[in-house]
């Protein structure tokens, strides 16, 4: 079972400062233009749709170019942050927002609509392998769970904002303006990270202690940060990784990467996408006769999104990451389950309609207390520090690779299965990430990220005590 204990809780010097809380703010902006990006197209599609006169297959290519993009994103974010900083790749992601967003916006045909979706998906990939990353490498052990959170809850808030845009540029048929408007939060996010330092964790590794520490003591506001720095440093001796591909397979990584790569396969096949990109027309089929009735139902769900990842970022520090996960999907597995059922056991009517609008919403909930902060969160901190980028990036690549794949199923297995058997299988997905998470996902709560790896390690070596051969 996975190691549960808790270690030293934070210390007075770690304690953060204001300024920590202001870097979140702005480095989250990153989450907000993710949620924003993929959240936008749901309502701008039916009016691109009529304009270009497009046919399904175009349409759902251009729902998931920018999934693509993001896994492309992904796949080159995680390293390039080990290698030029995470700062600097944040404001190469500001500026690929900006202009992703101007160009969808002006996009003359289908193609370069497309070409500029997948362009600005590259932007949504290297922001979520980076703004968790930087997000726990600033903040102090004591507030680092609601602080990494901030990325998931800016995630929410963009797709609740995107379907608000939906609706109010709908009237005017104006999706050249759902698309374009994301270039504002791109402007300010860019203008955040060009005076926002870089994390002291991946200067002391690029051996700039002298920077590192004049940045502690900013974002620590303590004349003495030598014990966090000395503690860094000490943690990248122990690691023999070098930071390359290789070392992702490496024993005493492995079973971190597992944990990652596992949350983020399992944050995706349990169905959250088909919620939060189709919940208008699950609500249709399920009986409900207006669309906008249907709209206004789907931006609950958004907002229902939005607070409980508000909860959840109050409980993390508290209750610990392993409670949370557990009974979130627990909250899964019963709500997929009962409107799998339901949807077999009754046709299309009212009362199907308002089940459906429970379970969505009872689903999304739990969904937005477990797996959705909390795979962010634990990937940002479970990776040694020579590494982290990289193996981070790897998680996410997983994470934009099944959630392409879910997205570009839902509708033919809806077709084909039914709702039904498609939710039992969502739910049966669900019932195996909770095993996933009982037996292999550790608790991280209120440890340095330095003790943190070393717990691994220790693992690593009673592992290795216990079976010298394998
Ligand atoms: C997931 C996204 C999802 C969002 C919904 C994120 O954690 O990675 O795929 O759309 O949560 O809130």
């Amino acid at each position: 079972m996975a190691d549960k204990q808790i270690a030293t809780p934070s210390k007075a010097h770690l304690r953060g400062s204001r300024f920590v809380y202001i870097a979140a703010l702005f480095a989250s902006l990153g989450g907000l233009l993710f949620g924003y990006d993929t959240g936008v197209i749901s309502g701008a599609l039916i009016f691109i749709k009529r304009e270009f006169g497009l046919t399904t297959t175009a349409e759902e290519i251009v729902v998931s170019g920018v999934l693509l993009g993001a896994t492309m994103g992904a796949i080159v974010g995680g390293k390039a942050a080990d290698l030029f900083g995470r700062r600097r790749v944040l404001l190469v992601t500001a500026a690929i927002f900006g202009i992703g967003a101007l160009a969808s916006a002006a996009a003359p045909s289908p193609p370069m609509l497309i070409v500029s979706r997948v362009f600005l998906g590259l932007a949504i990939g290297l922001a979520s392998t980076n703004v968790p990353v930087y997000l726990s490498e600033v903040a102090p052990p004591h507030a680092r769970g609601w602080i990494v959170s901030l990325f998931q809850l800016a995630v929410t808030v963009g797709i609740v904002v995107a379907y608000l845009t939906d609706y109010a540029f709908a009237g005017v048929e104006g999706w050249r303006w759902m698309l374009g408007l994301a270039v504002a939060p791109a402007i300010v996010f860019g203008t955040g990270m060009f005076f926002l330092p870089e994390t002291p964790r991946w200067l002391i590794r690029g051996g700039q202690h002298e920077v590192a520490h004049g940045v502690l003591v900013r974002i620590r506001q303590l004349t003495d940060v030598n014990v966090e720095i000395e503690e860094i440093k000490a943690s990248l001796a122990q690691q023999p990784e070098s930071g390359r591909w290789t070392d992702l397979l490496h024993r005493q990584v492995r079973p971190a990467l597992v944990v990652g790569i596992g949350l983020a396969i399992f944050q995706q096949i349990t169905g959250i996408n088909t919620v939060i990109y189709y919940a208008p027309k699950i609500l249709q089929a399920a009986g409900f006769n207006s669309a906008s009735g249907a709209i206004l139902a789907t931006a609950g769900v958004g907002i229902v999104n939005v607070g409980m990842t508000i909860i959840a970022m109050f409980l993390v520090d508290r209750a610990g990451r392993r409670p949370l996960l557990l009974a979130g999907i627990t909250g899964m597995i019963v709500t997929l389950g009962v409107l799998g059922l339901s949807f077999r056991i009754s046709n299309p009517s009212e009362q199907l309609a308002w089940i459906a609008v429970i379970c969505l919403m009872g689903y999304v909930a739990s969904f937005a207390i477990s797996l959705g902060p909390i795979f962010w969160l634990l990937i940002a901190e479970i990776y040694p520090l020579r590494i982290r980028g990289l193996a981070e990036g790897t998680a996410a690549t997983f994470n934009w690779g099944s959630n392409l794949i879910v997205s570009l199923t839902f509708l033919t297995l809806v077709e084909k299965l039914g709702a039904s058997s498609t939710f039992l299988l969502y739910a049966s997905f669900s019932v195996t990430s909770w095993l996933f998470a009982y037996y292999l996902v550790p608790e991280t709560k209120g440890r340095t990220l330095e003790e943190i790896e070393a717990s691994w390690r220790a693992r690593h070596r009673v592992r290795q005590t216990a079976s010298p051969i394998s």
